[in-house]
């Protein structure tokens, strides 16, 4: 049985009839521009095959009641009282019904089901996911058109000022927006968006190290920290306005943990439009390259991968077939993203799991993802 199925088949079982509305969210993988986002900058990332779904109907009484298939607890609460109880993805759905209410949206409750196959701390943005998933249940019970710009930057809110989790724009605007069959350019600044096609005949391969994280740990906000000290250095608003000659000018002035964080950012930035100029011309050689670069870049610099993770690449990169790999999401665990050549797919995921089980005890979960659209009702 399919997640649709499954998640109409759950609701009928708890309430007796069909639900009105049946939505789709994605995950995503970032191909390239890790930890850019909130720097104003560049990143590339495709909505994935995986999704958060979501059967509902609307309630008259401004309650929202959800089960996840997933979880022992609901979430059951009233849209205007709504408290932090750290109760993990309910946060997600009561934070999101705060956000729209505080922009102004006149909401209608609901009560449903949902189930994902998203892994929750994998980086691959369960929790944007949920949230886009959220948003839009409430367009269709409430009767307003889901905006996925804004609905993305009350996902950010939700994650910033409900949850505690200082992240950027990246996983919502994928999540909502995501196009079949593309990566999607975006541009964190002004939040504009280009398709980019991923050159023939390869294949995108998501490497699950087993091991996870969690962006409400200090590293996250840390890493946060050290660039908007390092763009108060150089006098800007956002690294984004930081060129390398720039930063190369004066990079002896920094301290050393700040001069490799800023570096990071600004050389990935030049890496995410390097790399939509090689998708363009079908080079997935180079493309692979300034994966591997963004990799290492990650963990040298930025230091936010983990050992697994450092493994998994550098396992991938030496398979004959693939292009490049690196980690991707925000890192501290998760999983990796490779770009492979089609035909050698399901030959390099074998020959990694079998390396990698042998090399770090865990046994890596290893697949071939496509491009999605983003979040949807069906
Ligand atoms: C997490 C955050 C994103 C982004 C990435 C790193 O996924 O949610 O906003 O910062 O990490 O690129």
């Amino acid at each position: 049985m399919n997640l649709k199925e499954h998640v109409i088949e759950a609701f009928e079982q708890r309430f007796g009839e069909r639900p009105s509305t049946i939505i789709r969210s994605p995950g995503r993988v970032n191909l390239i521009g890790e930890h850019t986002d909130y720097n104003d900058g560049f990143v590339l990332p495709l909505a994935i095959d995986r999704a958060v779904w979501l059967a509902l109907r609307p309630r008259e009484d401004g309650r929202v009641l959800a089960y996840s298939q997933e979880q022992p607890e609901p979430t059951d609460f009233a849209l205007r009282e709504s408290q932090h109880t750290n109760s993990g993805w309910a946060e997600y759905v009561k934070g999101m019904a705060r956000m729209l209410l505080d922009a102004g949206y006149d909401l209608t409750g609901w009560e449903g089901v949902l189930t994902s196959d998203v892994p929750v701390g994998s980086g691959l943005s369960s929790s944007a996911a949920l949230e886009m998933a959220v948003g839009r249940a409430f367009a269709a019970v409430s009767n307003f058109p889901f905006d996925g710009i804004k609905m993305a930057r009350l996902g950010q809110q939700t994650e910033n000022e409900w949850v505690g989790a200082n992240t950027g724009i990246m996983d919502q605007m994928i999540s909502a927006n995501g196009r079949a069959g593309f990566a999607l350019l975006i541009d964190c600044r002004d939040l504009t968006m280009a398709p980019i096609p991923l050159p023939q005949e390869t294949a995108v391969l998501i490497l699950d190290t087993m091991t996870r994280h969690s962006h409400t740990d200090s590293g996250y906000n840390e890493r946060r920290e050290s660039c908007e000290r390092a763009a108060a250095f150089f006098g800007v608003s956002h690294l984004r306005d930081v060129s390398l000659a720039q930063f190369e000018a004066r990079a002896a002035e920094l301290d050393d943990i700040t001069r490799r964080r800023a570096r990071h950012v600004i050389t990935e930035n030049d890496r995410v439009l390097a790399a939509v100029q090689s998708m363009q011309a079908g080079d997935a050689a180079t493309l692979g390259r300034l994966m591997n670069a963004s990799h290492a870049s990650l963990r040298d610099d930025f230091a936010v991968t983990n050992a697994q993770l450092d493994e998994i690449a550098r396992l991938a990169q030496a398979q004959p077939g693939c292009f490049g790999a690196r980690m991707t999401g925000g890192g501290f665990g998760g999983c990796a993203v490779a770009l492979v050549e089609a035909e050698m797919a399901a030959e390099i995921a074998t020959a990694v799991a079998a390396q990698y089980q042998s090399a770090a005890s865990l046994i890596p979960h290893i697949y071939i993802t496509t491009a999605s659209s983003g979040t949807a009702t069906l």
